[in-house]
């Protein structure tokens, strides 16, 4: 069976309900085994033991949060070369902006020869149902990704 990882940090509640919905969505898939974390939880082995990943992180400062920055320190030179070519994809909460975050983060996970394979979602100010209604989307068109083998 294929897992998915969802890896998350809030420091409020958007990004948690971001990350829940995606999981939501992913869960609705049969043949996956959706894997919801917060950065402080996950590590190396998480990330190697999953087939695709699914970052969430507030914008901070107009970069990544700390949390997430900390996460991808942790895993990148355990996970480097080894997770070549697996799907990943983003989504983020900001206040007003979000593109430090989706640069930061992609910058990174760039590093680590993963294959984005959606564009970030990135709400702005308040998470709508319509963003939810995103998420939950790209959750499952993960999920079907992942058991269908198309990734
Ligand atoms: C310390 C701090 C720094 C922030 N910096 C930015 C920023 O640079 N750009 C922006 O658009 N929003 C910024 N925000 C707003 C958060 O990104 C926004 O409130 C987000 O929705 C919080 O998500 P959360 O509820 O998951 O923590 C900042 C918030 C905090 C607490």
């Amino acid at each position: 069976m294929k897992t998915l990882l969802i890896v998350y940090h809030t420091g409020g509640v958007k990004t948690a309900q971001m990350a829940e919905a995606v999981a939501r969505g992913a869960r609705a898939e049969a043949g996956v085994n959706v894997v919801l974390k917060r950065c402080a939880e996950a590590g190396p082995e998480d990330l190697l033991g999953a087939d695709g990943l699914i970052l969430g992180t507030p914008e901070n400062f107009g970069y990544l949060s700390g949390m997430m920055k900390d996460f991808l320190e942790r895993v990148f030179y355990v996970c480097e070369g080894k997770v070549n070519g697996r799907p990943w994809a983003l989504v983020v909460s900001a206040g007003q902006d979000g593109s430090g975050a989706v640069n930061s983060v992609e910058r990174i996970v760039t590093g680590l020869r993963m294959e984005k394979r959606a564009e970030p979602i990135v709400a702005l100010k308040d998470v709508t149902p319509e963003v939810l209604a995103s998420c939950e989307e790209l959750g499952a068109a993960f999920a079907a990704g992942l058991a269908m083998g198309v990734f």
